[in-house]
């Protein structure tokens, strides 16, 4: 199977892609919005203007449904929709996870996916939820491996087959399901059972989830999360190497009066302003909205406005080369993001692989910062820094003279840490970070400049330290060079 999708940019191990399907290319990321084809909250056409480039939509339904199957197998899919993009469409599994069992098998809802012209079909994976016994998550997994197997053998034509990977939260079978789907060979590979941990909060486990999938697949495999539809984390997403994300939380949070941002979710009874410009907004106050014929269709409009909204700043973000910087702003939002945006750098060492050596400025957020793939990769490549007889280490941004005695002058800019003045307008060291350092970010440089010292032991080293500067590691590093206070 010839490869569908291609990578324009990327940034950290997100990227900016094209994926070619049966009605059209679709450019990624992109969030598909979750169609139930019983109810029609927004129309398809509405949503293409807002920005919806694929739809999503769930093939068991219609299949369940005399009236609907009759109308897709006769007049096809795009047909029942109303919409000649490109339409994606699930298989009943997710009907699965919740009720226990569906009344179909793999070969038919596959087959039927085929027959009604759906663009991208998936197979009846089984949703294994978190924290099941391993003996269950390796059961159901050999199950939906087989399972796959059989579509793929089964399903012909121009329609596009997406491979789920399961596996629980065992990060070691995600990695082996991820690595097994892809010796199958699929368009699309969907990272599945993941809405349990969302539905609770729990995204630092999300990030082990994706990132021990990523690390089974080829990393120039279009990837979709499964169930991802709140603004507040497709950066985080993006950032991991997801290419599609879906929604269905736009019409189920405006079903319960629930208003979304890019921050989190307010309810609308509580909303005196509304913090948005969208067309919805622009109109209506929050009590406008509550009195009208159809708050539930005003409230689903403005979320997916504000979604598409997020993901075009997503896309501009890997465009520009920011897109840690705005995962950083985004991971403020919640306690539980913030634990995984500590996840994500944990990680530091595998995004480091994806991440483009060159882009624009670093921006220092915050402590968390000091563990970016960059700063990793700056410790990883010091080895080839040769420095012999002495070099000085002034603090970047001073103008210290007299230092002509010296073989080499090196600046020190946290979280780096120290290196050759000539590559100080070079990426990242021409990073902007505060003048007053946190100790996290101090603590790592001052670390690197200790492994930079040991590293070229036959030079002699001196560290001006401004007399305001303090770490516990200091000490340390006035084993090995000498310290020289001055007062900025
Ligand atoms: N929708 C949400 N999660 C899943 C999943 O794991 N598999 C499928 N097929 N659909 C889903
Ligand atoms: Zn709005």
């Amino acid at each position: 199977m010839s490869s569908s999708f291609e990578i324009l940019k990327r940034c950290a191990s997100g990227r900016i892609g094209k994926l070619t399907t049966p009605h059209g290319v679709v450019e990624t990321p992109t969030v598909m919005p979750v169609i139930n084809p019983n109810i029609r909250l927004v129309s398809p056409s509405k949503m293409k203007d807002m920005g919806a480039e694929i739809l999503i939509t769930n093939s068991y339904i219609i299949y369940r449904s005399k009236k609907l199957a009759d109308h897709a197998l006769t007049r096809g899919l795009h047909s029942l929709l109303e919409y000649d993009g490109p339409i994606m469409t699930d298989s009943g599994s997710f009907q699965l996870s919740v009720y226990g069992e569906v009344e179909v098998t793999n070969e038919q809802i596959i087959d039927f996916q085929h027959k009604i012209g759906s663009d991208i079909a998936v197979p009846l994976d089984i949703p294994t939820p978190p924290d099941v016994s391993r003996d269950r998550a390796e059961e159901e997994l050999e199950i939906t491996t087989e399972r796959l197997k059989n579509a793929r053998n089964h399903l012909s034509g121009s329609t596009l087959l997406a491979g789920p990977i399961q596996g629980s939260t065992y990060r070691d079978l995600r990695t082996e399901a991820a690595k097994k789907v892809s010796e199958i060979g699929f368009d699309i590979y969907p990272i599945g059972a993941v809405v349990p941990l969302m539905e609770s909060y729990r995204y630092a486990d999300l990030v082990d989830v994706i990132v021990s999938s990523k690390m089974g697949l080829n990393p120039s495999s279009p990837v979709h999360l499964f169930g991802a539809g709140h603004p507040m984390m497709f950066s985080l997403a993006v950032a991991m190497g997801c290419d599609l994300l879906d929604s269905a939380a736009y019409a189920l949070y405006a079903k319960d009066e629930r208003y979304i941002t890019p921050h989190g979710t307010f309810h609308l009874s509580g909303l005196k302003y509304l913090p948005c410009s969208c067309p919805v907004c622009q109109s209506y106050t929050p009590d406008e909205i509550r009195n009208s014929d159809d708050p539930v269709t005003l409230l689903a409009e403005h979320n997916l406005y504000t979604t598409f909204e997020e993901i075009r700043r997503v896309k501009q973000a890997v465009y520009d080369g920011n897109l840690l910087e705005l995962v950083e702003m985004r991971c403020r939002s919640h306690p539980r993001l913030l634990e995984a945006l500590e996840r994500i750098y944990s990680y530091s060492d595998w995004l480091e692989i994806y991440d483009p050596i060159s882009k624009s400025t670093f921006f220092y957020c915050g402590p968390e910062s000091a563990k970016r793939p960059e700063v990793i990769r700056f410790s990883k490549r010091m080895e080839r820094l040769n420095i012999d007889g002495s070099a000085i280490i002034r603090p970047a941004g001073s103008n210290i003279k007299n230092t002509s005695d010296f073989d080499h002058m090196l600046e020190f800019k946290p979280p780096f840490g120290a290196y050759p003045v000539e590559l100080g307008e070079v990426y990242p060291f021409n990073a902007e970070s505060p003048s007053v350092h946190g100790p996290e970010s101090l603590g790592v440089a001052l670390e690197n400049t200790i492994r930079l010292i040991k590293l070229n032991p036959d030079a002699e080293f001196t560290f001006m330290k401004p007399d305001h500067m303090e770490h516990p590691i200091l000490e340390k590093l006035s084993s090995i060079a000498n310290i020289v206070n001055f007062s900025q």
